[in-house]
């Protein structure tokens, strides 16, 4: 089996990788992901999401894009948005975290997380904060890397078969060692 590798991608890095980046987004929809699209969900609509909205961030310089790779195939990827208000300059948010279903079960979530943490540190946001489906797999990931449940907005979002609201759960960590640095 080929190793993986976790790489921090360029605007110019996205563009060219627009439709593998599409496919897993779409793959993982289809799969039953609630992260922000509803079915039908097409291909193309997937690739306009990571052109028109990651894409300007990440050329703004405001975003942390983060993609592992198994051998030469996108396996997943996680995102670290920055742009937030100046008196957050402190806090990001943890944002589209996908695994392939393809490669799921083998640490890709876990290592991605870990490394954007990584990156967190590095640009001094010691506040993470993100939000997830409650009761979804991500969940006692978040939980086991140390994201504390803030509560539950029951009804908060359109399950992907626009069936029902679904609760979503508020989680955040907070970095230790970016606290330690700022105290010395
Ligand atoms: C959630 C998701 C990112 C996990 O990716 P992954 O690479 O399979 O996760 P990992 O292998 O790193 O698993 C890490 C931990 O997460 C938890 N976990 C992941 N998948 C799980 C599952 N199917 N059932 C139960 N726990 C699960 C486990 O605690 C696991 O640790 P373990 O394998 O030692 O038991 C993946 O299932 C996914 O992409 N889901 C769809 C998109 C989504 O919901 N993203 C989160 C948006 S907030």
């Amino acid at each position: 089996m080929s190793a993986m590798t976790i790489t921090s991608f360029s605007a110019d890095d996205l563009e060219r990788h627009l439709p593998e980046l599409g496919a897993l987004l779409h793959a993982c929809v289809h799969d039953g992901a609630s992260v922000g699209f509803v079915l039908p969900c097409s291909v193309e609509e997937c690739e306009a999401f990571w052109g028109g909205k990651v894409l300007p961030t990440l050329r703004h310089g405001r975003l942390v894009l983060l993609v592992a790779r198994e051998g030469d195939a996108i396996a997943g990827t996680v995102q670290l948005d920055y742009d937030t208000m100046p008196n957050q300059r402190h806090r990001a948010d943890v944002r589209k975290l996908l695994v392939h279903p393809a490669w799921r079960r083998r640490g890709i979530a876990r290592a991605l997380m870990t490394e954007l943490e990584r990156h967190a540190l590095r640009l001094q946001r010691s506040l993470l904060t993100l939000d997830t489906r409650t009761g979804d797999h991500a969940e006692p990931l978040y939980t086991a890397l140390g994201y504390q449940a803030v509560g539950v907005i029951p009804g908060y979002a359109l399950d992907p078969d626009q069936a029902c609201l679904e609760a979503t759960t508020f989680m955040y960590k907070a970095l230790e060692a970016a606290h330690a640095q700022s105290a010395a």
